[in-house]
């Protein structure tokens, strides 16, 4: 009876699953084997060498002082720009990219690939932080696929970044990191850029026309604006603006949205307000800029990590029964 039930466990999934799932299972696992030995060995996150060198030149022409914690956070001068480099970017960039891991290697994923295009859209963008996660990440997705026998479609990929923040300096460090990130790794991709420096949830009808005009959102990332933009805008517009986003959102799209721990009350009305559960992760990951060698710190924070369109649609189904029933 025993040998049975282990017999049993061990049936191999793919006798569960189509062929052609099999074979997608088999290839994300083993394109998340290749990313997390690149980017995350010993499952320590660490910048990869393009990305590292980005930096390094962007925080070596910014003037070091001593600026106040508001500033280092919310950088508006070159000062505050570099201490927000040194303190805060590879924190948020590890987010983004730990969290989006899981999907930028899924079948979805592949098949918004196969169509040549992407488009991303980063809310409060910083120095394009999510923005430049993405690529990296990317990078290594297609770096994979050009071992491995090439992605369907295989051809240039076309990047729009959709880059929004109140901060001038932001906005144009965060062009100027994608501009160097793209001069020295020279790979298939082609990119462009799109500033708003409106404030979200105000220019809604902004990010709508860039939809128009060059597609659905792939990915839409909100990384540490919802404090910021619902004191500035109020609670309810920022979710407003939010629910409006997912309606820009394509099909295989996801909506990401990143908080650290020290902020559950406002996640928690964040989950009620959306509808999403949050999810509380933890991630080690090496300090840069280096001090000393192989240092590493682990970071707990909040992530939403959710498909748009599927709960649009849900909700137009849900809202078209109510009225047949009125
Ligand atoms: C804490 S930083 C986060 C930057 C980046 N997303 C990251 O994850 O590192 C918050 C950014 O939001 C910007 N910001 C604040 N209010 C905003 C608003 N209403 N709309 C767009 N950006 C805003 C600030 O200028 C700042 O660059």
């Amino acid at each position: 009876m025993e040998r049975h039930s282990d017999e049993g466990l061990s049936v191999p999934i793919r006798y569960q699953l189509s062929e052609p799932a099999f074979r997608c299972c088999i290839m994300s696992n083993m394109l998340r084997n290749f990313i997390q030995k690149e980017l995350c060995p010993n499952s320590e996150w660490n910048l990869s060498d393009y990305m590292r060198s980005a930096l390094e030149h962007q925080i070596a022409r910014l003037p070091k002082a001593v600026v106040s914690e508001d500033e280092t956070r919310y950088p508006t001068t070159p000062a505050g720009m570099r201490a927000f480099l040194e303190v805060f970017f590879t924190r948020h960039y590890f987010q983004v990219q730990d969290s989006l891991l899981d999907y930028m290697v899924s079948k979805e994923f592949m098949d918004s690939l196969a169509i040549g295009k992407l488009q991303i859209i980063d809310v409060g963008c910083g120095p394009a932080v999510a923005s430049l996660a993405i690529t990296d990440m990317l990078v290594h997705v297609l770096e994979y696929f050009r071992y491995a026998g090439g992605l369907p479609g295989n051809r240039v990929l076309n990047i729009t970044y959709t880059l929004n923040d109140t901060s001038g300096i932001c906005l144009g460090t965060g062009q100027h990191m994608l501009t160097d990130y793209f001069h020295i790794h020279r790979g298939a991709m082609r990119m462009r850029t799109i500033c708003t420096q409106e404030p979200f949830p105000s220019n809604v009808n902004q990010l709508r026309r860039i939809r128009n005009n060059c597609g659905a959102y792939n990915i839409a990332v909100f990384s540490y604006i919802a404090v910021p933009a619902s004191e500035e805008e109020g609670f309810g517009s920022f979710i407003n603006g939010m629910r409006s986003t997912e309606e820009l959102c394509g099909t295989n799209g996801r909506i990401l949205l990143l908080q650290d721990k020290f902020h559950t009350a406002l996640v928690q009305k964040i989950s009620r307000a959306i509808g999403v559960s949050s999810r509380k992760a933890n991630l080690t990951q090496v300090i840069y800029p280096r001090r000393n060698t192989n240092e590493s710190y682990t970071y707990s924070y909040y992530q939403y990590l959710y498909a748009p369109r599927n709960r649009v649609e849900a909700e137009n189904y849900i809202g078209k029964k109510i009225v047949m029933f009125r």
